[in-house]
């Protein structure tokens, strides 16, 4: 039976119009950077399944600590019962992330919806019920529902046609200057009454183009959302877990987020698990004798004690080892590499941070998809979107694949810039 073939009439894939897709590649099985094809076709992976496998595929800790698990026990509710991994979890990322309360949920989605009704429920439960709105950037994106998508640049993009089912929201261009901070922080001082949190990707709007921040403006707009008391929401579902180099991202500045949402590296890519993380201050607003300010939310699977295994596995080795220093010396080596990609004509932009490398190049769509399966002839998993090829590996590539993706890239450039 071939159940590929079989699936295909049955399946509906992201982000891709099935009418006329190229056909997914057939995995066997995936270890550290390795993607193994049922072809026999090996592959260095540059994009670590959409940045989640920080640890790289199979990683043998994480599967035996899943596994020891999964004999105990898969999955019960976190209503009335209770595993030991949940709560060690809570207890571990809450000191790991810096903020003290722990609401978990299924995906980098869900727990920006999560953030959403935590930010908008603290103002009622302090009686300040004209705190409706949200501040989020163009380019930024934060998921795919509902609530996410309201987050969204609805000027353009692919949740624009969606526009009359969202929220409405303010989305803000994301200062890159003195004098467009002056407007931002104008624009917060006039409107600070109606919004309740701004919504960042701290260090780099990923999916929305790979955009990366300058720090001191990061903390700028930190400190200027924090004037107007305005709560700021940390989506580190890309950027936490090292990526940037750091812990996270928001530490690039010297001020603390009031909302942190983390996901996809959360479980190093093994599971379906993320967390929303809040401060004692938030969390004690919605104590009081009756239910009415109490957070209403409660997905089926919410602390998987499955997940969050593999979450303390995963946390075991961040701690373990230095990935402050692994990332490091990506960055070196991206930086090397990315920097002679400069002289092709087409090149607009390179950009590194970090495990992140990011090269801006003048296409256009039909030579994006081809360049996709380009590098798939050549040996590597990269997947250039919009303008953009870059990488972001799984953390713990060794340098030889690293500069095997990057020998790719500049293969590939030569041959679009011949
Ligand atoms: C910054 C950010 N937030 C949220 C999400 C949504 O995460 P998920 O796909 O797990 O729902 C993503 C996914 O790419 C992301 O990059």
């Amino acid at each position: 039976m071939n159940y590929y073939n079989l699936g295909s009439q049955h399946i509906w894939l992201p982000y891709t119009q099935m009418q006329n897709h190229l056909k997914q590649l057939e995995v066997e099985n995936a270890l550290g950077s390795k993607i193994f094809l049922k072809n026999h076709q090996v592959l260095i992976d540059g994009i670590a399944s959409w940045w989640s496998v920080a640890h790289g595929y199979n990683h043998p800790y994480l599967v035996k600590e899943m596994l020891n698990q999964a004999q105990h026990l898969s999955h019960i509710m976190l209503a009335g019962l209770a595993m030991e991994s949940t709560y060690k979890l809570a207890y571990r990322l809450s000191e790991f992330c810096g903020l003290k309360r722990v609401f978990f949920s299924d995906s980098g989605s869900t727990a920006i919806e999560v953030a959403m009704k935590i930010a908008w429920q603290y103002h009622i439960n302090i009686n300040q019920k004209n705190k409706t709105k949200f501040i989020a950037f163009k380019n930024s994106y934060h998921g795919d529902t509902t609530g996410a998508m309201s987050l969204a640049d609805l000027s353009s993009g692919m949740h624009q046609k969606f526009k009359n089912l969202l929220l409405e929201n303010f989305s803000l261009d994301f200062p890159r200057d003195l004098n467009q901070l002056d407007e931002f922080s104008n624009f917060l001082k006039k409107n600070n009454q109606k919004i309740a949190g701004i919504f960042i990707e701290p260090m780099v709007q990923c999916a929305g183009g790979m955009h990366i921040q300058n720090d001191k403006i990061l903390q700028e707009i930190f400190k200027i959302a924090k004037d107007n008391k305005i709560l700021i929401v940390a989506d580190e579902c890309a950027t936490g877990f090292y990526r940037t180099g750091k812990k996270f991202a928001y530490q690039f500045t010297d001020l603390m987020p009031d909302i942190l949402c983390v996901g996809k590296a959360l479980t190093a890519g093994m599971l379906t698990l993320s967390a929303t993380l809040t401060t004692s201050e938030i969390y004690q607003s919605f104590l009081s004798e009756s239910l009415d300010k109490a957070l209403m939310h409660g997905p089926t699977f919410m602390g998987n004690p499955l997940a969050c295994s593999v979450a303390n596995a995963s946390l075991d080795l961040f701690e373990q080892e230095d990935y402050a220093l692994k990332v490091s010396n990506i960055e070196r080596i991206l930086k090397i590499e990315f920097a002679k990609f400069i002289k092709f004509k087409r090149v607009i932009e390179i950009n590194v941070i970090g495990a992140i490398g990011v090269v801006r190049i003048d296409l256009n769509w039909q030579e994006i998809l081809n360049l996709r399966q380009r590098f798939i002839e050549l040996g590597v998993f990269i997947r250039p979107f919009a303008n953009t090829i870059y990488l972001m590996p799984s953390l713990t590539i060794s340098n030889q694949e690293l500069l095997l993706l990057t020998n790719k890239i500049s293969q590939v450039l030569t041959e679009i810039n011949n």
